[in-house]
């Protein structure tokens, strides 16, 4: 089958796949002509689906997708720029949860969400693990205190600089700081010789944060516990996470407590105008 299949009907030959192709594997020869692939789209097409999802006429398909396998973008549904802003600076990272668990049916919608995000060659390159069970989490998070305890041990001055004493000394008076008494914990992991893992998996989790802000969970990023999955083997094990990846961040997830009232001021862009 070829790459590109164009409805002559439907096409009105504007150009717009060959000009939003970020490959440039579309090509048009001239005005009359209609877009086609070029000899190296098989090794470059990046699968972003970019070409039907622009196309105003939806008259091009591709191998693996038409018009009809996109969702519609209904414009009801847009925000105003004073609702996004509320929505983006109001986000907050929630750090005192209920003891409720989150349905998997909720779990999975923000998982399938966190994959709309941008990935570096649309490698989409993020796998997840998900702690559903919160006594696993507590379990996992003594793991967490294990590995700090011996960083404490063997590197006091790493140890200091990471704040692990302190989140110690809270831990042996019965506060959890690892993770924060959440019932769950999404890692994201990927290959490890992938070169963007970070900023994919990054992305992919405010995605998620974002999200589960919005349908009223809390979330919040679980740094001494990811930097733990990749330092302390065990715990990485635990989790079960293949050897060939890291994990590139993690995130603590629940229904909050409490709700804010404010937002928190926060420091102005320091910028230079160039
Ligand atoms: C990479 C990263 C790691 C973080 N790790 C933790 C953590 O381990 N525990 C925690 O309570 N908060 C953690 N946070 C949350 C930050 O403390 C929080 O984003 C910051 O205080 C600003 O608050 P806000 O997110 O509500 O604006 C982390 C945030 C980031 C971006």
């Amino acid at each position: 089958m070829a790459f590109i299949t164009i409805d002559q009907e439907k096409c009105n030959q504007d150009s717009i796949c060959v000009a939003e192709c970020p490959a440039q594997v579309i090509q048009m020869a001239s005005k009359q002509d209609y877009p086609h692939a070029t000899p190296d789209f098989g090794d470059f097409c990046l699968r972003c689906g970019h070409c039907v999802a622009v196309c105003p006429t939806g008259a091009i398909s591709l191998n693996w997708l038409d018009p009809e396998g996109c969702r519609a973008i209904r414009k009801e549904l847009g925000v105003t720029p004073e609702q996004a802003e509320q929505f983006l600076c109001g986000r907050r990272s929630i750090r005192a949860f209920k003891e409720k668990k989150v349905p998997r049916t909720i779990l999975k919608k923000l998982l399938e969400v966190a994959c709309a995000a941008p990935s570096a060659k649309n490698q989409q390159p993020w796998h997840w693990a998900v702690v559903e069970d919160p006594a696993r989490v507590r379990q996992l998070a003594g793991m967490v205190a294990d590995w700090m305890s011996m960083v404490i041990e063997s590197n006091p001055e790493a140890a200091e600089e990471s704040g692990f004493q302190r989140v110690m000394a809270a831990w042996d008076k019965g506060h959890e700081r690892i993770c924060r008494g959440a019932p769950h914990v999404i890692v994201a992991h990927a290959d490890k010789n992938w070169g963007f893992g970070t900023e994919d998996c990054t992305l992919a989790l405010s995605l998620l944060d974002l999200y589960s802000t919005s349908i009223g969970l809390g979330a919040c990023w679980a740094g001494y516990f990811y930097k733990g999955v990749n330092a302390y083997p065990p715990l990485f094990e635990a989790l079960g996470l293949p050897s060939d990846h890291l994990a590139f961040g993690a995130i603590m997830l629940g229904y909050p407590k409490f709700s804010y009232q404010r937002i928190p001021p926060r420091n102005p862009p320091r910028v230079t105008w160039k």
